[in-house]
């Protein structure tokens, strides 16, 4: 039985995700919330392991259905080690990206069939979705321009212009296909702007966990 909430935070390159998921933490922390931040891939010892295959852009070309099968495979170690014994002694998780980026990346991005997708989001989760996702939603172009300007690019954020777009375009119909779990925010905005949007978001949240 799950009694924490589980928040994820999704958006493609250069969208200010480390930025405003540290500001959210602090807020849900100052609202008295016991909080524990992760990422994906990654979040385990297992999984971080995974991650830095994924990335490494030695792997260029890894095949797609690899690609795929390694962010479940850490998935499901970060499911079983961390997320579910989280939510179960009633922690909230805060997940910087989960399985709506493998239908936005490997799915839209790489072209993979959500059908197969959702049989291996069924077969590792179970039913389980997150209560919350925050997407940061920027023009590619801007988002990598940006990403660039912090150097050292992975394996992902060296693919071209058109996988962006597809990746940003798999994140808005996630969101329209689940409007009550999904809330967009503008990232190109002021940063003042967001984290006010982000703000908003958290009194809503933890507003919600007081009356159930
Ligand atoms: P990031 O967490 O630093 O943004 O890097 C993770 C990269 O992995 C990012 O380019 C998105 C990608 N990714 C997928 O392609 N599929 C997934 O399921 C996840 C969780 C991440």
């Amino acid at each position: 039985m799950k009694h924490g909430k589980f928040i994820t935070v999704e958006g493609s390159e250069g969208v200010g995700k480390s930025t405003n998921i540290a500001y959210m933490a602090q807020q849900l922390e100052q609202q008295g919330i016991d909080l524990i931040q992760s990422r994906e891939p990654g979040g385990t010892p297992l999984g971080e392991e995974v991650r830095d295959l994924l990335l490494d852009h030695r792997h260029t070309g890894m095949s797609q259905d690899a690609e795929l099968l390694l962010m479940f495979a850490a998935r499901a170690e970060h499911l079983s080690q961390l997320i579910l014994p989280a939510l179960e002694a009633g922690q909230w998780v805060l997940c910087d990206r989960f399985t709506d980026a493998s239908f936005a990346y490997q799915g839209s991005g790489r072209g993979i069939p959500a059908d197969r997708i959702e049989v291996l989001e069924q077969w590792v989760q179970q039913g389980l979705q997150p209560d919350f996702t925050l997407l940061l939603d920027i023009d590619p172009e801007v988002g990598l321009r940006r990403a660039a300007e912090r150097g050292g690019l992975d394996r992902f954020e060296r693919e071209e212009i058109a996988f962006f777009h597809r990746v940003r375009e798999g994140y808005l119909q996630r969101a329209m296909k689940f409007p009550q779990r999904f809330h967009r925010v503008d990232a190109a905005q002021p940063l003042a702007e967001v984290q006010r949007e982000i703000g908003r978001v958290v009194a809503r949240l933890t507003g919600d966990s007081t009356h159930g």
